[in-house]
């Protein structure tokens, strides 16, 4: 079986067999019936019932499902209810004594709130939202790091049926303030300051540039997290006063539709503007809920853990609403995995006795690089389940991260979603399904996906294309929902898909391998290559801990690729540079050996952890690096810069 783009490489991962789950954690797994795939598919669209089911509500649905062949779709038409119940209020007759969350800070600081102490926050805040004149349908924007304001803000504003628009905490001025000016947002909850790596941040100096920079009038509430002596002038209001005069106060849950924001999110598109994503209330509540319970196995009582932060949909879908909606404790941890020391994470597996992890592949590599030594240390067997998300994950560092943190047991879930997606779409189910490492898996229960090539045709078995999503799915954004947004669909003038921008291939089981952003590829003389294909191959190597391909412009090929990559301890450049070269001629051809191989400690990166290889791109070809304000390491740019040779 062969890769479609010409280059001959083995697609490899179907001819491996799957790993199957072992038979302690089916038989606890909360899906474990394989008949699962076929009842979804045969009671399509009821079947999703089975997620509607996992949440209360005011008023029951008329039907699961409303639509033809094409948008307005409608999911859950005719029901109301509300998250912050949901999320709640719900459990407080089985659980207000149980922990709700765990907040881990920075400097060894810790607060955990019981269901109970969560009703009364995010009642108490919601009331004094309510007083400030805050209603139905308005938008607030939140600024805040990892701290259990976040997440009582975000469900106070859901309990009234405000609109929350977190804005990641490490976005710039510009960055917040293009945010709020597209949302028409006029109240800003942001704070003092927080620690990030031993030092701090000055948040609301931030914020208050932002203020200045948006047409719109904004107050600010300032959430005091450092007890920095900040100036609160006209338009400001102190958070814990707030609290404090309404603490005791009960705001009743407003129900909303079920198609009625429960929250925006921006997102990169594919123009390089940030893109609003509206996700709605019943279909996404429903569909979180439900890949909570069946792909990361929660139980309620469980100790879970989502390492994303909540600025991200990750953090939103499953470290806020998917873990509470099912009365799990959610841990937040607001630091680094390296600060104080490489084994932070592992420590607090240990102390908390996390039953499930779920984690980026970045995340993954750097533990891989640190060295096996720190989670060694730590006593992790109280884990039960693994997880990644957000970019495609090779199958050493797959193969690491369960000998490893799992103990050589855990079932590990490669879960493909986006921002638009709101929820979990492809992975596998680890109660049912065999595990393939490097490939994600199946579309769950009731979706459907496919790979296509530029023709919309289904590619075969291993062959590059496409990834699709050809049937509606209840956690769908509103755009697509309505129809607003056709997309690439209606442009190329098919019926209704939704087209991810990934590429992928498919094995003879169905199963997806995700190749990486469809943006992402390079054509070096006149072939095309995807950086993931690559880069995998050049992580293969041992010793090698993380690479980033790009093209970088070259007089003979147009193209010539430049591989970043980093290094594990103890093995030498000369040695890893001659390996790089064997592994990539092995595996797709002398033609993709790279031009450059440059060396560095560490790839720059997005504060969600994503490679930014646009940077790379422009160091590669001493171009403007442009904005670089989302980068989590700037100090590495200047090395990258005189690392780099001409091209
Ligand atoms: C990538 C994050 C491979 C993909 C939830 C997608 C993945 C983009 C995976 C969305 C995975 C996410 N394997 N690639 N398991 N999960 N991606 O919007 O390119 O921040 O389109 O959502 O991340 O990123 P976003």
């Amino acid at each position: 079986m062969t890769m479609g783009d010409g280059t001959g490489r083995d697609t490899a991962i179907d001819d491996r067999p799957a790993i199957d789950p072992p038979a302690w954690f089916v038989e606890q797994a909360n899906v474990s019936d394989p008949s699962v795939y076929d009842a979804f598919e045969a009671e399509w669209p009821e079947c999703w019932d089975r997620a509607g089911e996992l949440l209360d509500w005011d008023d029951p649905y008329d039907a699961v499902f409303r639509g033809d062949e094409r948008p307005p779709f409608e999911w859950f038409p005719g029901g109301r209810l509300n998250a912050s119940y949901n999320c709640i209020d719900r459990h407080l007759p089985e659980r207000k004594n149980q922990l709700a969350l765990i907040w881990e800070g920075p400097l060894g600081d810790a607060t955990t709130y019981t269901y109970r102490e969560l009703y009364r926050e995010v009642n108490a805040v919601a009331a004094a939202l309510r007083d400030h004149g805050v209603e139905a349908d308005d938008v607030v924007t939140i600024y805040l790091p990892m701290v259990p304001e976040l997440p009582i803000l975000m469900l106070a504003c859901v309990r009234l049926g405000v609109v929350h628009n977190v804005v990641f905490a490490g976005f710039s001025a510009d960055a917040l303030a293009e945010r709020m000016e597209r949302t028409g947002s006029e109240l800003l909850v942001t704070c003092d300051g927080y620690y990030r790596r031993g030092s701090a941040v000055a948040q609301k100096n931030k914020a208050d540039n932002a203020r200045i920079a948006v047409d719109q009038d904004v107050s600010v509430v300032v959430v005091e997290r450092l007890g920095l002596d900040v100036h609160l002038g006209d338009g400001y209001y102190d958070y814990e006063a707030l609290r404090a005069t309404h603490d005791g106060a009960e705001v009743d849950p407003v129900p909303r539709a079920a198609d009625d924001t429960l929250f925006r999110i921006y997102t990169s598109g594919t123009t390089g503007e940030p893109k609003a994503v509206d996700h709605t209330t019943g279909g996404y509540l429903a569909h979180v809920a439900w890949t909570a319970q069946s792909v990361l196995d929660i139980k309620p009582g469980d100790t879970y853990w989502c390492s994303a932060d909540i600025g991200w949909i990750t953090g939103h879908s499953y470290i806020v609403y998917g873990p509470l909606s099912l009365g799990t404790t959610t841990v937040l941890y607001n630091g680094t995995p390296d600060h104080p020391e490489k084994d932070r994470l592992w420590e607090l597996v240990e102390r908390y006795a996390v039953d499930v992890f779920y984690t980026a592949p970045t995340a993954v590599r750097a533990f891989m690089k640190w060295g096996e030594e720190h989670p060694a240390g730590h006593d992790l067997s109280s884990l039960r389940l693994l997880g990644t998300v957000g970019e495609p994950i090779d199958e050493r560092a797959w193969r690491w991260y369960r000998e490893h943190i799992g103990g050589g047991e855990c079932p590990v879930v490669d879960t493909w979603w986006q921002t638009e997606t709101g929820a979990i779409l492809v992975s596998t189910l680890p109660g049912v399904d065999g595990m393939k490492p490097g490939a994600a898996g199946k579309p769950l229960p009731g979706i459907e996906t496919g790979v296509v090539d530029p023709a919309g045709e289904g590619v075969s078995e291993g062959e590059a294309g496409e990834l699709v999503v050809t049937r509606p799915w209840p956690g769908m954004p509103d755009a697509l929902r309505t129809g607003e947004d056709w997309g690439a669909a209606a442009a190329r003038g098919e019926e209704w898909r939704y087209y991810p921008e990934d590429g992928a291939t498919i094995d003879d089981d169905g199963y997806i391998t995700v190749l990486g952003r469809v943006d992402d590829a390079i054509n070096v003389a006149g072939r095309r290559f995807s950086t993931m294909e690559l880069e995998s191959a050049i992580t293969g190597v041992t010793g090698i801990a993380e690479a980033a391909v790009v093209g970088a412009d070259h007089e003979t090929t147009g193209t010539a690729l430049y591989a970043y990559v980093s290094a594990e301890d103890g093995y030498t450049e000369a040695d890893l540079r001659e390996r790089i070269a064997e592994a990539v001629t092995d595996a797709i051809g002398g033609v993709a050996k790279p031009e450059a191989v440059v060396f560095t400690p560490d790839l720059p990166k997005t504060r969600s952890g994503k490679v930014m290889r646009r940077l790379l791109a422009a160091v590669a070809n001493d171009d403007p690096l442009g904005d670089i304000s989302a980068l989590r390491n700037p100090e590495i740019v200047g090395e990258l810069q005189s690392a780099t040779p001409d091209s």
